[in-house]
């Protein structure tokens, strides 16, 4: 008989090993891996090895660097995309990507389910299950972390050491860490507890702001259509743009954010991030946008940005909302080209200069010198049709209120001649 193949969600951690050797006992099957490498800061030598020493058949092992940035990443930069202003969504822009090529390999291997390592309390396992089923509506879900005995991480750890699985894993870890090049979350331990600053063991990829360099860096980005394309006069292709930010933001303590969250489960959580070129980067398009967007375009793509944000926390990337937004965004980027200087200095990015053939900016006028051509009298008659609600309103409370009487009232409302 044919045995069923599960693709499995591999990290290589502790988790997703002893699933896979706890799928192939519960459920009698084989047991592929698929581990997608999104820049993590662990290496993934040895995973493959390691996976099928756990008793997968098969182990995938691809590199999404690229197809992260550019198709996942750069998209939400585009569209100013922070979680509730805060959190550029590094853990949360990966795992669509994750069920993408968990659903491929399903499918070359001809498999009738997946499953993931995520928890029954976050965000991840819907993101996850959400994707696959978008992607491949046959596809059935398995998510063990919800249903297995173990209770503790020391009985999981019991366990693989029962089953021979290598566990290099310590039974106090401080922290549950996830990462990929956009960023670093931080969560458990010390940390569950808001009132509690951070210890300096919770930062993986920065340096405090009070041990960063005395003297700040200056950093020059250029974008085109929205899009990162050279730092500091060099072109770079986006994994090493982003890649080159991370490692000068992260010596100048850039991108530590410390949040209280609300979680799509109903949950409030306490997260510490990481994410030096992502604060960078949004920070810089943002100013070039300042400069070169309209602003009634500008505005309406700051309202847009929250609900871009929504969608992609709450696992809703492949969907028709998500293409409508990217198409506006699109649309506004075609003019979000130039130059933007910023200035990094312990834990602050600071704005230095911005430039670009599309800025709206008009020093003629702008200008309070003798160069300025803007007409000051217009705004005498603008500003009187302008207010006239606002005064008729108040004309008209004070009467109700028996401040005025009606002719009183005659007296002072305009008259058209
Ligand atoms: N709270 C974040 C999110 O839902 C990050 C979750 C990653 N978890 C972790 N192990 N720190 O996107």
């Amino acid at each position: 008989m044919i045995k069923e193949r599960i693709v499995v969600a591999y990290s290589g951690g502790l988790d997703t090993s002893v699933m896979v050797r706890w799928l192939i006992e519960k459920m009698d099957a084989e047991i592929i891996t698929f581990t997608g490498d999104l820049g993590y800061s662990r290496e993934l030598n040895g995973v493959k090895e390691k996976a099928l020493r756990t008793g997968a058949v098969r182990a995938y092992v691809s590199d999404l660097k690229k197809e992260f940035v550019e198709h996942y990443v750069f998209p939400a930069l585009k569209a100013g995309a922070m979680y509730e202003k805060a959190y550029p969504m590094a853990t949360s822009l990966g795992r669509p990507l994750l069920a993408k090529g968990l659903v491929e390999v399903a499918r070359k291997e001809k498999a009738t389910m997946v499953a993931h390592g995520c928890t029954g309390k976050g965000n991840d396992q819907v993101r996850f299950e959400v994707s696959v089923s978008a992607l491949a509506p046959d596809l059935k879900n398995l998510a063990p972390l919800r249903e297995w005995e173990f209770k503790s991480r020391e009985e999981e750890i019991a366990y693989a050491q029962r089953h021979g699985i290598p566990v290099s894993v310590t039974v106090n870890k401080p922290y549950s860490i996830d990462d990929n090049i956009w960023g670093t979350a931080v969560e458990c331990g010390v940390l569950e507890d808001p009132m509690v600053e951070p210890p300096a063991d919770a930062y993986q990829r920065t340096v405090a702001p009070e041990s960063a360099p005395d003297e700040p860096v200056y950093v020059d980005i250029e974008f085109a259509a929205g899009i990162p394309v050279a730092v500091n006069g060099t072109a770079m292709e986006a994994v090493a743009l982003v890649q080159a930010l991370s490692d000068i933001g992260g010596a100048h303590g850039i991108g530590r954010i410390d949040l209280v969250e609300n979680r799509l489960v109903g949950i409030k959580s306490r997260e510490i991030y990481e994410a030096p070129a992502a604060t960078i980067l949004h920070f810089a398009h943002t100013e070039l946008e300042r400069l070169t967007l309209d602003k009634s375009v500008f505005h309406m793509k700051n309202q847009l940005a929250a609900e871009y944000a929504n969608l992609v926390y709450n696992g809703l990337w492949f969907t028709p909302l998500r293409q409508a937004l990217d198409a506006f965004v699109n649309e506004t980027q075609r003019h979000v080209n130039g130059l933007v200087r910023l200035k990094l200095y312990k834990g602050n990015v600071i704005i230095a200069g911005r430039q670009s053939v599309h800025s709206l900016y008009n020093a003629k006028l702008a200008t309070y010198t003798e160069e300025d051509t803007f007409d000051h009298k217009a705004s005498e008659g603008f500003i009187k049709i302008y207010g006239l609600p606002v005064k008729t309103y108040h004309q008209v409370e004070r009467q109700a209120a028996g401040m005025v009487t009606p002719s009183e009232l005659m007296a002072t409302t305009d008259q058209h001649s």
